[in-house]
């Protein structure tokens, strides 16, 4: 039954991509069996490198890693109190967001920061705001024991709850050849994430693809301001539109609410209250934006960025005031939302969990 989902969840897409991406080839196709499993390739997406080389060579994609990955993703089981799950907080159709400034855990708990998107998360090797995973393996176990996420006191807690499902046990069994452990869990669940992606967005097609009416004048107008004079492409570069690295734009610095950021990992003065450079890819559906969600809008963000952010003491100091007029604002705008884009629409809940 697994195995049949995870192929059907997946051959939507492929039909999907092969319509209007020249170069595209099938999603997740079967290439061949390697160890316990069916080995996966990743689909090429246009204006995406291709993710197949990004996938660490000691946590192979086989399907059905992924297909446990995304069961884990979705189980609410997986939390203290049986009302958290992943997918709780990065919903597919808010861009893997969920909406609010910052995310609510168990028990109506609060955290402290606004839940970036997680496609794409294939081409990242630090994750979170801060970075502060090395890998997205060790990212995928994280919020398990995040207090004010999925409450566990400690990953053997979880395991101990895990181990009491026997369907858990029979498929770790079948995918890992062993009892479940927590490493495992963050394999499976890295792997699932691996597959979500989003490229081929209306900007790739003009840009890339040469599809001269993939955008409007404006959004045209505006992807020459965020390469030029708005000076978005010195942070948000390269193909997922982020340059991987930590910058202080002033968030929270005109409140008393400083989040030092980058800084509580490494402890270089330098990094006082700078965070990773998000991805902008289907930017449209992850408001609020920033690390406390304090922008409703992108026209608010677009604002921040002209009056140059907010000055403190460790700004980073390419961020300048923009002078961008009226319609120069409204062009970039328009660009910011022409990427939406195709490659995380075959993300779906299981219809049924392990028992
Ligand atoms: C209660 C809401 C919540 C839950 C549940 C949750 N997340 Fe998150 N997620 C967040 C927030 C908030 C952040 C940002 C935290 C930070 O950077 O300090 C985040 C960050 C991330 C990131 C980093 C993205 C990046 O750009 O660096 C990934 C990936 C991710 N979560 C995946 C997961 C997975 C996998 C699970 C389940 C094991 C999960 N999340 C559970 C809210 C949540
Ligand atoms: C100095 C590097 C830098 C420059 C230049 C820059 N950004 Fe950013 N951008 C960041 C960082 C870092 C964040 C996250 C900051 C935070 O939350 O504290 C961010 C956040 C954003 C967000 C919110 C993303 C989200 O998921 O919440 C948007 C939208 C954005 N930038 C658009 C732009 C645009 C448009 C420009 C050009 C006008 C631009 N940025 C210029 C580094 C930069």
């Amino acid at each position: 039954m697994m195995r049949r989902r995870g192929v059907c969840g997946r051959m939507g897409l492929v039909g999907m991509l092969g319509l209007g991406v020249a170069v595209a080839l099938p999603l997740l196709s079967v290439a061949g069996t390697s160890g316990a499993g069916t080995s996966l390739q990743l689909p090429q997406i246009q204006g995406l490198e291709d993710p197949n080389t990004f996938v660490p060579a000691d946590n192979p994609l086989t399907k059905e890693k992924v297909e446990l990955g995304r069961i884990l993703f979705f189980d609410k089981r997986l939390s203290k109190d049986n009302t958290i799950a992943c997918a709780s907080c990065h919903l597919a159709q808010k861009g893997f967001t969920d909406g609010m400034p910052v995310s609510t855990g168990i028990k109506g708990l609060k955290g402290g920061r606004s839940a970036p998107a997680s496609f794409n998360r294939v081409y990242s090797k630090a994750q979170f705001w801060d970075g502060r995973a090395a890998t997205l393996e060790d990212q995928s176990i994280g919020p398990f024991i995040n207090p004010v996420e999925h409450g566990f006191a400690n990953h053997d807690e979880m395991v101990a709850k895990m181990k009491k499902i026997p369907g858990y046990r029979k498929l770790f069994q079948e995918v890992f050849g062993q009892e479940i452990t927590i490493q495992d869990v963050g394999r499976a669940i890295a792997s699932f994430q691996r597959t979500v992606l989003s490229g081929n967005s209306a900007v790739d097609k003009f840009d890339i693809g040469g599809d001269q009416s993939a955008l409007n004048d404006s959004a045209k107008r505006g992807l020459e301001l965020f390469r030029g004079k708005a000076r978005c492409t010195r942070c948000h570069s390269g193909f997922n539109f982020s340059d991987e690295k930590f910058h202080n734009i002033g968030i929270g610095w005109d409140t008393n609410t400083v989040d030092l950021g980058r800084y509580m990992e490494t402890k270089n003065p330098e990094d006082i209250g700078a965070f990773k450079t998000p991805t902008l890819r289907e930017i449209a559906r992850t408001a609020p934006y920033m690390h406390d969600g304090r922008f409703k809008t992108l026209e608010d963000v677009v604002n921040f960025y002209n009056q140059g952010g907010i000055k403190n003491p460790h700004q980073d100091n390419t961020i300048i005031p923009l002078e961008l007029t009226d319609e120069e604002k409204q062009d970039l705008v328009a660009m910011l939302k022409a990427l939406n884009g195709e490659g995380w629409q075959h993300v779906s809940a299981p219809k049924s969990f392990p028992k």
